[in-house]
């Protein structure tokens, strides 16, 4: 699931189409009820999903503002909205970057952001866009993962990694754990003009096939695979199975806790 700012610019049509069948399902369909409840959406909103990749958040919202309602979903990357037009026809889909969103002020009743702030390289920016949008009686939701520190399995596996792989590994592994303490997320977030409605810290499941497709799905995507030979790349696996074995289902399956936080801010 890595994905570093810059990349952010350069998803490949085939990024984005495994992004969709693979991650999706795996770990962002899990938070999209969640970010759509705490947006406290209704039948008949408006709803803008910010940086929506594929669209899961925006399908989610779809759903509950039936066909009174209108979700338009928004994000910089033309392949993830090409996806998204095929699985969400029912949604206006737009290419815009997020400090610079092409709506009035004041048009959405909710302005939603899940798993994405940690890309954004001016986030203060960023969230004064997504309030400039919305109602002055709606509500900004920005859901990120919580810190490294927070995560069960995905540190030991960042630490286990940088044992074999240097301690630069770490950087490598935790481009998703960037705004993940909440003190500081909640002072971006004052810091762009908004007050806090509420908070909520959640730990959620990643599925994966085994522990093995975890690691692949971690490591292989980053430049940590290409400073370990392939048995130390064995080696590395081999460990993280011992040291994850409490994630194992009962299949054979991986079950990845991953602990998250949800704000939902108003205008001042
Ligand atoms: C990890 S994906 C999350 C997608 C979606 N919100 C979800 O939960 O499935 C992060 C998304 O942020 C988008 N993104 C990154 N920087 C952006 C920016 N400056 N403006 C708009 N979208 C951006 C990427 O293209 C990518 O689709």
């Amino acid at each position: 699931m890595s994905m570093t700012a810059p990349e952010t610019f350069q998803i490949s049509l085939e990024t984005a189409e495994i992004f969709e069948s693979k991650f999706v399902p795996a770990l962002f369909a899990d938070w999209a009820p969640h970010v759509v409840d705490m947006g406290d959406v209704m039948s008949g909103d408006s709803v803008l999903d910010v940086a929506c990749g594929t669209g899961i958040v925006a399908r989610t919202a779809k759903e509950r503002v039936g066909t009174r309602g209108r979700v338009v979903g928004v994000d910089l990357n033309q392949a993830m909205l090409t996806v998204a037009e095929r699985v969400c026809p029912d949604i206006e889909l737009r290419q815009a970057d997020v400090t610079a969103l092409p709506f009035d002020a004041g048009t959405f009743d909710a302005v939603l952001c899940q798993m994405a702030l940690m890309f954004f390289p001016d986030r203060v920016a960023a969230i004064t866009e997504m309030g400039r949008v919305v109602k002055l009686d709606g509500c900004v939701v920005i859901m990120v993962p919580s810190s490294l520190d927070a995560q069960p399995a995905y540190q030991p596996l960042v630490s286990l990694a940088a044992r074999h792989a240097g301690p630069e590994a770490v950087a490598m592994l935790s481009a998703y754990w960037a705004c993940g303490d909440l003190d500081e997320l909640l002072a971006t977030v004052r810091a762009a003009g908004l007050d806090i409605l509420s908070t909520r810290t959640r730990m959620g499941t990643a599925r994966f096939a085994s522990i093995d497709e975890f690691v692949a799905v971690e490591v292989e995507s980053t430049p940590v695979r290409e400073r370990l030979a392939n048995d130390e790349y064995d080696a590395l696996r081999h460990e993280a199975n011992h040291l994850l074995s409490e994630f194992t289902a009962s299949d054979g399956s991986a079950e990845i806790p991953i602990e998250g936080h949800l704000v939902a801010a108003h205008r001042r």
